[in-house]
């Protein structure tokens, strides 16, 4: 059975005490959601400490949202995946579509992160999405599996066990539009075909994650898919009930 995971990418939201709050709020309603849900809590640098510190026997786990490409060094600014891991977290998101974006990372780029991410046994929160023009122009499971191809083919086997995707299509992150549930099934199982040319059967185990606009009130609709495994969630991971309501979408 494949994990069913809510992560919540926080982006650069939040001050360091504002953080630790949201995070107490989330563990204090944690009760509230089936324990068969995996979430997962992805703050800015300067909070993984402390909100490390918040989660505590909660079972809430914590990720980061990018890591250095390099080990260490000059490399001023940069953040290392064993920084990170040092901070209790167990995931990392690689591939954002606003890192793709902003600061031009490629699949050269992210080839060098997820070694780094494996290397120091953070899992990665790998993230494809077309943007509106290549859904317009009908090239969207095109875009996703160049994607895909081009960093997640390179893994081990060993290494794919551990991977969770994201499909977070860039025309609905933010703008209140979201994939059809129906949408959101077609490209999950197409996400789900391309794995399995190159991995198998372990295809199967793997969690992938539906991103952009999810929230409360679509949540129970995109989840009661088959290949749609959980969310990875933006705004609606700033308010600790609205988090824990996109969880309460799985079915007990
Ligand atoms: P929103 O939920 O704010 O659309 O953001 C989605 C996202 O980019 C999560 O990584």
């Amino acid at each position: 059975m494949r994990k069913k995971i809510v992560a919540g990418n926080w982006k650069m939201n939040t001050l360091p005490a504002e953080g630790v709050e949201l995070a107490k709020a989330i563990a204090a309603g944690r009760d509230q959601v089936c324990e068969c849900v995996h979430f997962i809590v992805c703050p800015p640098f300067t909070h993984l400490l402390p909100v490390h510190d918040a989660l505590r026997g909660s079972g809430i786990v914590l990720g980061a949202q990018d890591c250095a490409a390099e080990a260490k060094g000059a490399y001023t600014g940069e953040v290392s995946a064993a920084m990170i891991a040092a901070t209790g977290c167990r995931y990392v998101i690689l591939g954002h579509s606003e890192r793709r974006q902003y600061y031009g990372e490629t699949a050269a780029t992210l080839n060098r992160k997820m070694a780094q991410a494996y290397a120091e046994g953070l899992a990665p929160i790998y993230c494809v999405g077309e943007n509106l023009e290549e859904r317009e122009a009908g090239r969207h499971l095109e875009v996703v599996r160049t994607q895909i191809e081009e960093v997640v083919y390179r893994l081990t086997p060993e290494q794919f066990a551990s991977l969770v995707i994201a499909y977070e299509p860039v025309w609905a992150i933010g703008t209140g539009k979201t994939a059809t549930a129906e949408q959101a099934q077609e490209i999950h199982h197409y996400i789900r075909e391309v794995l399995a040319a190159r991995f198998g059967a372990a295809a199967e185990e793997c969690s992938i994650l539906y991103g952009g606009s999810c929230k409360p009130s679509n949540a129970a609709e995109l989840f009661s898919r088959p290949d749609v495994d959980g969310g990875l969630i933006g705004g609606a991971a700033l308010k600790a009930d609205d988090f824990l309501a996109i969880g309460k979408g799985f079915a007990r």
